[in-house]
C-alpha cells in the first residue's frame, strides 16, 4: 500500500523568510498521486499514494514539499513545525461538486408527506417541489439569502469541504437567478478559507405562468448573456428529465452557454432515461450527475469521454431510489465524483463523509475511488485538477489534517 514517492520544488526562498510552515509526523499524507497519474480512472486502494510518517511544507498560496517527515529537506529545518504526533492523517481539502446551496424556505411538510407515502413527481405535478422554494426564494432578500447560504457553507467547512460549487435554480427568473449566483460571489468575498465555484442552473424547471420555449428564449438570449457579462458563472447545468427539459432544449442551451464560454454539466437520467449522459459526452460536458437510470450506452460513451460521472448517493438513499450503477461505471473506465446534491427536495444533507459512507457501501467503491471522488475526479469536474484534490509540490495549500489516523475512519463513520 505504502508508495514513497516525493515530489519536490527547488524552494528558492530561504525557509526562514515569511509563512513557510510544515505540518510534521503526520500518520500518514494522502497524496492522491497515483489517482493524478492514472487521471482518475481504474484505482486501486495503492493509488491513494501515502506516505508514513510523512511531511506537508507549505505557505499561505502553494504546497512547496511533501514526503516522509525524516526526510524532510535542510533548507525546511528552521521553520514553524506542528508535531501531528502520528496520530492525525492529512489529506486534500474536499470537494463537493454538485450542491444547490442557495434557496429560501423549508419543504418539511413535503418531506412528511413523502414518508407517508406520496411520491416526489406527485408533489411536484401539484406545484409543490422546486416550485415552492423557487417561491420562497424570490421572495427572500439577497442578505437574507446570503445569511443562509453561509451558514450552510460554514456547514460544508466543518464536514471538511474546502471547494463547494454552487448551483443557481430556485430563481427562474432574469433577476431572482441574478441574485443567487450574486450571493455565491459574496460568499467567496466572506469565506477565503474556501472555494466557490458557480453553475447557471435557470433550466432546473418552468416557471409558473411562463410558456416553456418562451422561458427558454429568456435563459438563451437574455440571462446567460449577462451572467457571462458580470461574471457570475463558470457553468451552465440543465435537468433534462421528463417533465423538465427535453433532450433538444437541454442541448440548445447548452450550446449556447459553451458559445459564450461557459463550461457545461447535465442533471442526467435521473428520474427517467432521456439519453442525457450521451448527450453530456457528446458535448464534453464537465459531469454528467445523477445518472440513476443511465442506459449501458450511456455507461460507455462517458467512460470514452473525460465527463466526470458525478454519484449523489444521498438523493438515492432520501428518494428511497435505486442508486446510480456507479460499479458498472468504474469498471468500465469512466471517472467518478462523489457529492452530496444538497437541495430542500431530494437531499436535505451538507454532510460530505456521509455520502462516502453510502459510496462504500452501496456503491461497493474502494478506498482510493472514494477518495478520488470527492478530491480529483471533483476537481477535474470544476475544471481545477492542475491545482486541486492532490497533495502535490505546486498544488494550492489546500488541505485538511484529520482527527483521525486514516484516510478510511472518515467513511467508516456513518454521518459523524
Ligand atoms: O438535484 N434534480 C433536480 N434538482 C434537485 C432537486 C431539487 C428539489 O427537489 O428542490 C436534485 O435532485
Ligand atoms: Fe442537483
Amino acid at each position: 500500500m505504502k508508495k514513497t514517492t516525493t515530489r519536490k520544488t527547488s524552494p528558492k526562498r530561504a525557509a526562514s523568510s515569511s509563512g513557510i510552515q510544515a505540518f510534521v509526523h503526520a500518520s500518514f499524507v494522502y497524496t492522491g498521486e497515483g489517482i493524478v497519474e492514472k487521471e482518475g480512472r481504474m484505482l486501486v486502494p495503492s493509488d491513494l499514494s501515502e506516505i508514513e510518517d510523512g511531511a506537508v511544507v507549505f505557505d499561505a498560496r502553494k504546497i512547496l514539499w511533501v514526503g516522509p517527515t525524516a526526510e524532510l529537506p535542510k533548507e525546511f529545518r528552521s521553520m514553524k513545525k506542528t508535531d501531528l504526533k502520528n496520530k492525525s492523517a492529512v489529506m486534500p481539502g474536499l470537494i463537493d461538486a454538485h450542491t444547490h446551496l442557495v434557496f429560501a424556505g423549508s419543504r418539511a411538510h413535503e418531506f412528511a408527506r413523502r414518508c407517508a407515502g406520496t411520491t416526489y413527481k406527485e408533489i411536484a405535478d401539484e406545484g409543490g417541489g422546486i416550485l415552492n422554494t423557487v417561491k420562497a426564494t424570490r421572495e427572500a432578500s439577497v442578505e437574507a439569502l446570503f445569511e443562509v447560504a453561509l451558514k450552510r457553507a460554514l456547514i460544508a467547512y466543518r464536514h471538511g469541504v474546502r471547494t463547494l460549487e454552487c448551483k443557481s435554480g430556485y430563481g427562474l427568473d432574469h433577476k431572482t437567478e441574478l441574485k443567487c449566483l450574486q450571493v455565491v460571489k459574496d460568499l467567496q468575498e466572506a469565506l477565503p478559507q474556501m472555494t466557490f465555484v458557480s453553475t447557471y442552473l435557470g433550466a432546473h424547471a418552468i416557471p409558473v405562468g411562463v410558456k416553456k420555449p418562451q422561458y427558454i428564449d429568456e435563459i438563451i438570449h437574455k440571462t446567460l448573456p449577462e451572467v457571462k457579462k458580470k461574471n457570475l458563472a463558470t457553468f451552465c447545468d440543465v435537468f433534462i428529465d421528463e417533465g423538465y427539459f427535453t433532450y433538444a432544449e437541454g442541448e440548445r442551451i447548452l450550446r449556447a452557454a459553451k458559445k459564450l464560454g461557459l463550461g457545461v454539466k447535465i442533471h442526467a437520467d435521473e428520474l427517467t432515461e432521456t439519453d442525457s449522459a450521451r448527450l453530456a459526452a457528446k458535448l464534453e460536458a464537465s459531469s454528467a450527475d445523477h445518472l440513476l437510470k443511465i442506459s449501458d450506452k450511456g455507461i460507455q460513451a462517458l467512460a470514452k469521454s473525460n465527463t466526470v460521472a458525478m454519484m449523489l448517493p444521498g438523493t438515492a438513499f432520501y428518494l428511497k431510489a435505486n442508486y446510480a450503477p456507479a460499479r458498472k461505471l468504474l469498471d468500465a473506465g469512466a471517472r467518478v465524483g462523489i457529492a452530496t446534491d444538497f437541495n430542500p427536495g431530494s437531499c436535505y444533507s451538507l454532510n460530505l463523509p456521509l455520502m462516502m459512507n453510502l459510496s462504500a457501501l452501496y456503491l461497493s467503491m474502494n478506498s482510493a475511488e472514494i477518495f478520488a471522488g470527492v478530491t480529483y475526479s471533483a476537481a477535474a469536474s470544476l475544471g481545477l485538477q492542475d491545482r486541486k484534490g492532490a497533495l502535490l509540490a505546486g498544488f494550492d495549500s489546500d488541505f485538511v489534517v484529520l482527527p483521525y489516523d486514516r484516510f478510511e475512519e472518515m467513511y467508516y463513520r456513518m454521518g459523524w
